[in-house]
């Protein structure tokens, strides 16, 4: 059985019709190339891990993060007017319908599909153009190179719900699950604009009206932030917090 998260719900199975017949033309529209399982202790695959906390303002991080062979950005987060902070290089977005942006060329589009409408949206958007709406207004397209679409698969995203978070929280955060990812393609993970303000909210580096309780949402804020906490402690993981 495959599973995915339903928004606003817990964990479901997905639909299986609509998902056979939404599989065929993903693979056949986007490669299935890059998994980035290789492996080699010649590697040294360095990763930035980008979350989207307020704690990023006047960090000069932008430098470091640049630095990276991978970054990993989420959602809508900006760069540009952001440089000194956040950097500019941006080589993986994770999105979904609802917070999909424009991407350059050369950036990754990495869908987290939470809904099997998700992988319908991803399609449409490369071909009819035709969905308007999921449970909100969502773009019908955006600018992105389907080369590089990545999907993420169902599985890994429950998998990091039960084996991480132990069901806690209806679904994990973006930013936790493409911290999860470079966990397993990465062979340094450093991670930034991960946490809380001091207040306990959720405040975005370029978005002050952002304030979602980590404790009250959807997501189980605190009990990631205690689980990317001990992924620190053992030295798997380097957090950087901002000043
Ligand atoms: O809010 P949004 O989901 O767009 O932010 C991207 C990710 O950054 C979140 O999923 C979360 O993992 C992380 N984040 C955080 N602390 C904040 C804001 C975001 O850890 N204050």
């Amino acid at each position: 059985m495959i599973y995915c998260f339903i928004s606003g719900q817990k964990l479901q199975p997905f639909q299986t019709v609509n998902l056979s017949e939404t599989v065929g033309p993903l693979f056949s529209l986007f490669r299935d190339e890059e998994h980035y399982s290789d492996s080699s202790p010649d590697r040294c695959r360095t990763c930035a891990v980008v979350g989207n906390s307020a704690n990023l303002i006047r960090s000069h991080y932008g430098a470091i993060i640049d630095n990276h062979n991978f970054v990993f950005r989420m959602n809508h987060a900006p760069t540009k007017g952001y440089e000194r902070d956040v950097g500019e290089k941006t080589t993986h977005r994770a999105i979904y319908p609802e917070s999909a942006v424009d991407l350059e060329n050369s950036t990754h589009l990495v869908l987290l599909p939470f809904k099997v409408l998700d992988l319908q949206w991803l399609i449409s958007v490369f071909t009819t153009k035709n969905i308007t709406r999921t449970y909100r207004a969502v773009k019908p397209t955006i600018k992105a190179n389907k080369d590089k679409v990545m999907i993420i698969n169902p599985e890994f995203m429950r998998y990091v719900y039960e084996s991480w978070l132990k069901k806690q929280g209806k679904y994990p955060s973006t930013g936790f699950i493409m911290l999860m990812l470079a966990l397993h393609i990465c062979d340094q993970v450093n991670v930034f604009g991960f946490g809380a303000s001091a207040n306990g909210r959720w405040y975005h580096y370029f978005d002050h009206s952002h304030h979602q309780s980590v404790h009250a949402g959807v997501h189980r804020g605190g009990v990631e932030y205690d689980v990317i906490l001990k992924l620190e402690q053992q030295q798997k993981i380097r957090m950087y917090r901002g000043w």
